[in-house]
């Protein structure tokens, strides 16, 4: 099988880097090797490699400064990524795609469904919508798998910020109203790859049956607040510790360039309906994620 994974030195480009490696011929590529907003390059790219599956683990993640650049936002996350489409298109190919749960507005009290309606609140938002948009426009074989609270060990991350806040602070204030699933990138990587091994020989035949949207990310929810206590109590080095305390605050407290959806938790009962698998539970996946670094 040949697989073309972009963007890998992103968080879960990296992960994906590792898990897609025994399934096929990889060619893993990232920026500067390819700039997603060359639309030319990246078409003849694909058109000379002619891969089976292309997984795009590349995007424009700055979700405050996409405010004020989002015509590079919407280059990357939505003209790219109908550029990949249609080439896949064209050669029978299929397009792996991640999107988020920032295409809602967080105000349904509920975690959302796939069939809910978006309403991105911010730019990086309304552009990851406009890619999955693009993408279904295309009409080739596609998922679309929408996650949350993506988070690395080895990459900067909330969790990494809160373990550098947690040893240069006696206290911390972490948002409480902020609730989504927190998704450790090697378990996304590690299920979006077994998709791949289950589809066996037959990948375009076998993805395009069940081509779509999906909800993917870590199961049960967490507030910010409650994600912030749980990694200062799983931290394996807790000796180290400076902070005393944490308390929980409002966003409205920390205004930012970007407004953020409150309760944006996504439901991926569809995902493990259609495909049998499930992403654990996000404390499990962290302690794992802390202890193995
Ligand atoms: N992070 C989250 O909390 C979160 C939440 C929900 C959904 N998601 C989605 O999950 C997917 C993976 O996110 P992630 O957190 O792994 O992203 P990430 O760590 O920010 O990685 C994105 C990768 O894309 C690359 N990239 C950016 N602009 C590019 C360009 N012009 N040309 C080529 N490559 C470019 C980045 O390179 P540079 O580092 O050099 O810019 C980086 O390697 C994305 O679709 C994202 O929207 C993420």
């Amino acid at each position: 099988m040949h697989i073309l994974l972009l963007g890998k030195y992103g968080q879960l480009g990296w992960e994906l880097q590792r898990t897609l490696a025994p399934l096929g011929d990889l060619i893993a590529l990232d920026f500067p090797e390819i700039d997603l907003k060359q639309e030319e390059n990246l078409s003849q790219l694909i058109h000379n490699i002619r891969p089976q599956v292309i997984f795009n683990a590349t995007a424009y993640t700055a979700v405050d400064r996409a405010e004020s650049e989002p015509e590079i936002a919407k280059a990357i996350n939505a003209h790219a990524p109908r550029v990949m489409a249609e080439e896949a298109k064209k050669m029978g190919a299929v397009l792996i795609h991640y999107s988020t749960d920032y295409v809602f507005d967080g105000t349904q009290g509920s975690d959302y469904l796939e069939t809910d309606t978006p309403n991105p609140l911010n730019i990086y938002g309304q552009s990851k919508l406009a890619g999955e948009r693009a993408i279904q426009e295309v009409g080739g074989s596609y998922l679309i798998l929408r996650t949350s609270w993506v988070y690395s060990v080895r990459r900067n991350s909330f969790v990494t910020k809160v373990l550098e806040w947690s040893r240069t602070q006696t206290s911390l204030r972490i948002v409480s109203d902020q609730v989504s699933n927190p998704t450790w990138c090697r378990m996304l990587a590690e299920v979006t790859a077994q998709l791949l091994a289950m589809a066996g020989r037959d990948v375009a035949g076998w993805l395009d049956e069940r081509r779509g949207i999906y909800h993917l990310a870590g199961s049960g929810r967490a507030s910010r607040f409650e994600w912030a206590q749980a990694i200062l109590e799983m931290d394996p080095r807790r000796e180290e510790q400076t902070v005393h305390e944490v308390q929980p605050a409002l966003t409205s407290e920390f205004p930012t360039p970007a407004v953020r959806p409150l309760h944006s938790a996504l439901n991926c009962d569809h995902f493990t309906d259609t495909f049998g698998l499930t992403l654990p539970d996000w404390r499990e996946a962290l302690k794992l994620a802390l202890e193995t670094g």
